[in-house]
């Protein structure tokens, strides 16, 4: 069994996109990119904190705007419609999910599609299924074939199957996996809460993608001998041994799964580090297209 560590794909691509900020810099470009939080979810704090700091790690400019939960709509979109005219940002990111009174799908609609590193606005999300390469790819499915890639596991004419139907990552997975490539090319199922039988179908799985948010949801009996399983879920679940209280775990039992899986990825550390990282590269992939220069190489 293979414990495919997200950790060091996610160093990988941070260091190729280190090496792409250093070449911008030579043409004199700095990508920039800023991130919006609204109200104070302390997992979404963790999140935007780390995603800055990645910024500062990769020389990426970065703005973080934080604004109280109260903000009303139109005080988001106005500062949405600002970093839109800001010239030094090529990426702008609102994290999920808002305050209950403000509108998502306004909010995503507004960010100019061009700045959409998250690649959520609708126009992205349609090129994406056109199978446009050079567009946006949305980050966690783009992380999840990143590991797939890294190490090698080939996916053409498997099975794989994707539990969960988010916006943000069940959808866009389908999607990616039922490209062409060879770590795509899937025949794929996707299953959600109202699916009957789900475990005669996740036991069909030669790829195995949980993204429910539900903790250690998918138990050993659920998956195929020798099954790559990816770990999309991130729950924090009571742990008053620990000194923050909680701890982490996926949304697969990992013990049971490890000992039939060829191939898992672990919590932390599998596909959640792939998300900042699969940002950087968005970021850098807006700075080149607003400025009409290659990509470079990292
Ligand atoms: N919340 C959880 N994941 C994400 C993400 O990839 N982007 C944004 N904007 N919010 C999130």
């Amino acid at each position: 069994m293979q414990v495919l560590s997200g950790k060091e794909v996610s160093s990988f691509v941070k260091d190729r996109v280190k090496g792409q900020v250093l070449k911008l810099k030579e043409q004199g470009l700095q990508p920039g990119l800023a991130v919006v939080i609204i109200g104070d979810d302390p997992a979404s704090h963790v999140y935007v904190n780390s995603k800055v700091k990645t910024c500062e790690e990769l020389g990426i400019y970065s703005i973080k705007e934080q604004l109280p939960s109260e903000t009303s709509q139109e005080e988001v979109l106005k500062v949405v419609r600002e970093l839109n005219n800001n010239p030094k940002i090529h990426g702008i990111l609102v994290q999920s999910p808002p305050p209950k009174h403000i509108d998502e799908r306004t909010i995503i609609e507004t960010i100019s599609p061009e700045k959409d590193v998250d690649c959520f606005h609708p126009q992205n999300v349609g090129n994406m299924l056109i199978g446009d390469e050079d567009g946006f790819v949305p980050c966690t499915p783009a992380g999840v074939i990143e590991i797939l890639k890294y190490y090698q596991l080939k996916t053409a004419g498997k099975h794989a199957v994707v539990l969960g139907r988010s916006n943000i990552v069940g959808k866009p997975m389908v999607a990616l996996l039922a490209r062409r490539g060879d770590y795509a090319d899937c025949t794929v199922t996707i299953c959600h809460s109202r699916t009957q039988n789900l475990e005669e179908i996740t036991k069909q799985a030669d790829v195995l993608i949980a993204a429910i948010g539900k903790p250690e949801f998918v138990t050993a009996d659920m998956v195929k001998d020798g099954a790559v399983v990816v770990d999309v879920g991130i729950n924090r679940i009571d742990a008053p041994e620990k000194k923050r209280g909680f701890r982490l775990v996926g949304d697969v039992a990992y013990e049971e799964v490890a000992s039939k899986a060829s191939a898992i990825t672990p919590v932390p550390g599998g596909v959640g580090p792939m998300t900042i990282a699969m940002l950087m590269q968005n970021t850098i992939t807006a700075c080149c297209q607003q400025n009409n220069t290659e990509i470079p190489e990292g």
